[in-house]
Order: structure tokens, then sequence, then C-alpha cells
């Protein structure tokens, strides 16, 4: 990938735009001047500037991820906030809100500063996610004031759930009074247990012990009532069951503040895939059965969830060349997000590209309170130009991350960011 400072005049010319926000589409091109959007439409291609032939691509919002796992402080051998970045504008993100289960984690306003102050320079937009529980241990809840003060954008003790039901009700009333989203990993650990992978037919075979669905199933249905009875902003992340799905569909009903993700690899693989014994498929919650699989889809077409998030959880190949016990949960998903989605959800699944965008651009901003209205003369330029259309085998070279823990590798994705632009600075994949 190629990442320069923005000509001071560039002009996209003759691409397809997709507006997000006003839901429409056109051939036209859009003329940044000194960073800013300074003309959409009909610019024509007479101009002095910088010209980028669009044809066939599709220029649209930057996209947005609301739950990564960027590693700094304390395990920048995986991932900085530097090589994730890189990631991220690979995989045409321009904005991701990074969770806060570093070491140590992110718990008070002085780490969120730290965060901010090191992000600033990047040419990706970093948003810490602050925890809600201090150390993430589940009890007594972080300062969310200060955290929110200094710029955290939502509490989460990701990677690990919020066990006590009274916890979890405390930190939605106070997070409730500044308006921003709790997001809880939804596992029951005492279902869960020794879990390795969905139980299920394929564990059984496999002879790995088994984590059952009702293990989110059950705590994520607390969560809802919970949501519901505090009348706060509860966002389920990375939902892998159709029961859990279900759930939120019918709960939904009951509050405007419920919002939940779900992740291109729950949407892409099954727990078939772990027959390979791929220890880049264990992840936490894991890959469900291929009913599962069908209900997430259906509720994607349903309108259920309202983002999607990749959960880029980057661990190193010493960690990951493990057994299949020892090997750590995660795996990474930026780079090959957009095109494992695109395939699944609109190539096989009849979603509209137009849908997709809008789970990628502007559905993940509102939960986030983020401008969602970037199509905009005088904005500054944050904008993704992908490709819909390439076929690809993913490969390696795909990867941008300081980790290589991905399952796509060899697998055919549909779809491609060929250019990031943002703060600045185009980056452009090879
Ligand atoms: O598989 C996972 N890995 N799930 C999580 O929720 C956390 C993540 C990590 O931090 O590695």
């Amino acid at each position: 990938m190629d990442i320069k400072p923005l000509p001071e005049k560039l002009l996209l010319h003759g691409g397809t735009i997709l507006d997000p926000k006003a839901q429409r589409s056109f051939t036209g091109d859009v003329l940044i001047i000194d960073g800013k959007i300074a003309e959409i439409g009909s610019v024509g291609s007479n101009t002095d500037s910088t010209k980028i032939d669009c044809s066939g691509l599709i220029i649209t919002a930057g996209f947005c991820d609301l739950h990564v796992h960027f590693r700094e402080p304390g395990r920048e051998d995986k991932e900085t906030l530097a090589s994730g970045s890189r990631a991220a504008l690979a995989g045409g993100f321009t904005r991701v809100c990074v969770m806060p289960n570093t070491s140590p984690p992110i718990d008070t306003p002085e780490m969120v500063g730290n965060i901010i102050d090191k992000a600033a320079d990047l040419p990706v937009h970093i948003h810490p996610i602050g925890a809600v529980t201090q150390q993430q241990k589940g009890f007594e809840l972080t300062e969310m004031g200060g955290l929110l003060e200094t710029g955290a954008v939502a509490f989460s003790d990701d990677g690990l759930p919020i066990s006590n039901g009274s916890v979890m009700r405390m930190a939605l009333e106070y997070a409730g009074m500044f308006d921003v989203p709790v997001i809880n990993h939804a596992e029951d650990l005492t279902l869960r247990n020794d879990g390795l992978m969905n139980e299920g037919r394929v564990s059984t075979q496999l002879g790995l012990p088994g984590n059952p669905a009702l293990s989110e199933i059950t705590m994520v249905h607390r969560d809802l009532e919970l949501a519901v009875l505090t009348g706060s902003k509860l966002h389920v992340p990375h939902v892998s069951t159709a029961g859990a799905a279900d759930l939120i569909r019918r709960l939904k009903a009951k509050s405007q503040n419920i919002t939940a993700e779900v992740t291109p690899h729950h949407l892409f693989f099954n727990d078939e895939a772990l027959k390979s014994f791929d220890t880049n498929l264990k992840v936490a919650p894991p890959l469900r059965s291929e009913t599962d699989r069908q209900g997430l889809i259906q509720a994607v077409l349903d309108g259920v969830f309202d983002c999607i998030a990749t959960d880029h959880a980057p661990h190193t190949i010493e960690e990951k060349e493990g057994t299949f016990d020892l090997a750590p949960f995660g795996m990474i998903g930026l780079e090959s997000c957009f095109g494992a989605v695109n395939r699944v959800l609109v190539r096989e699944a009849g979603l509209s590209l137009e849908k997709l965008v809008q789970l990628l651009t502007v559905q993940p901003r509102r939960i986030m309170g983020f401008d969602d209205d970037l199509l905009q003369v005088g904005k500054k330029a944050e904008l993704t130009i992908f490709d819909p259309d390439l076929k690809y085998t993913f490969q390696v070279s795909d990867i941008h991350s300081k980790s290589a823990n991905s399952p796509y590798v060899g697998h055919q994705l549909i779809g491609k960011a060929r250019i990031t632009i943002n703060k600045g600075i185009i980056a452009k994949n090879h």
C-alpha cells in the first residue's frame, strides 16, 4: 500500500458516487482542494488538478469500524495504533473505535488521553472506548465521566463479559446520563466453561470442548432487558447466534436505544471450517452452526443489525501456532472485511450494495454520534473508493496489520477498497 499526502487539487473522475446518507447514487466526479470536498457532480476533466480515473469504482464515505483491538499499550508486538491504521486504510476504513482490553486496560482518563495524543497524527481517526470496570475486573465502575471528558466515546470490557447483573445495570444507568452506549461482550462464562468452539455436532466429531449458543443467548437477553429497564444505550457486539439475533429483533421493539453489530467472520464461516484445526478460526464468541450463520444473514436482510464491525483482534504467529486449546481467541479482519461481506451479503444473499455501504458508513457513525454526512461540499475528505466486482483470492500480501492471523487467506473474496482518502492523505492498494 502506498500512502502519500493528498495533492493540492485532486479530481476523482467518473465514478459512481454513492451517498449513504442521502441514499442516492449517480455517476459523477468529486473535486478535492486542500483536503476538503470542493465540488461533487459533473466537474469535467479539464481542471488543473491531479486526476484519478474512477470508472467502474464506487466513491463513498469512509468506512467506520466501531470494534477493533490495536493492542497499544502493552502488546505492540501484535499491533500498534500506527500499524492498525495501515490495516484500516487497506480495508477502506477511515475511522475506528479501539477496545480498551490493552495492557494495562484503558480505564483512566490519563490512558484515554494517551491514546488520543498518540493517534492525533495518524492517518485514521481513532476513538478510544473506555473500560466499564476498573482493570476490567467486572466489579467497580471506572471514572466514566472523566473518561468521556478526555475523549472516550463508549464503554466496554470487551474480551470479557460483565458477568454481574447489578454492575451491568449500574453501568447502563451511569452511561445513560451521558447518552453513550455500553458494549457488553455477551458470554456467560459459567455456561461457556472451557468451550473452545461452538457446541454441536462438529465439536463432538472433533473432540473439542463446546461453548453452547446459550452462553450468548442468556446474557444478551439479560442485557436487552436491562436496556429496556434503564432506557440507556446498549450496543450488542459480535452477535454469533440466530437466537440472540431473534431476541434483539424482538426487544428492539421496546427500546430505540438498542443497537447491534455482526462481524464478517460470523457471516462468512461456520463451525465446519474448524475441521481444518486452523487456530485463526478460534474466536470469541465462536463460529457457530450453518443454521446460525443463515439466521444472522437473514437478520441483516431484516434490518436487525445496525452495523458491521470487524472485531479485528491481532495475535502473534507464535501464539497462534500453539495447540488449539492454548491459542488465543481472535482474528484480524480489517483488510478482508469488505470483500467478505460483499460476497456473502450482496452477491450470495441479495442485499443491496447501498444497504451494505450504510452498514459500514452512516450506521456505525450514528451509534457513536459521529458526523454521518460526509459527502458534502466543504467537508474534510474522508472517502473510500472501492471496486465492487473484483474477485480475488485473499493473500498474505493483502495484510497490513503487524499480525497475520487471518483465516481468509486462500479464500475467494469479492470487492476491494482501492483508494482511501482521510486526514490529508491518500492510500492506494496495489
Ligand atoms: O476473539 C476475540 N478476541 N474476541 C474478543 O472479544 C476479544 C478479542 C481479543 O482481544 O483478542
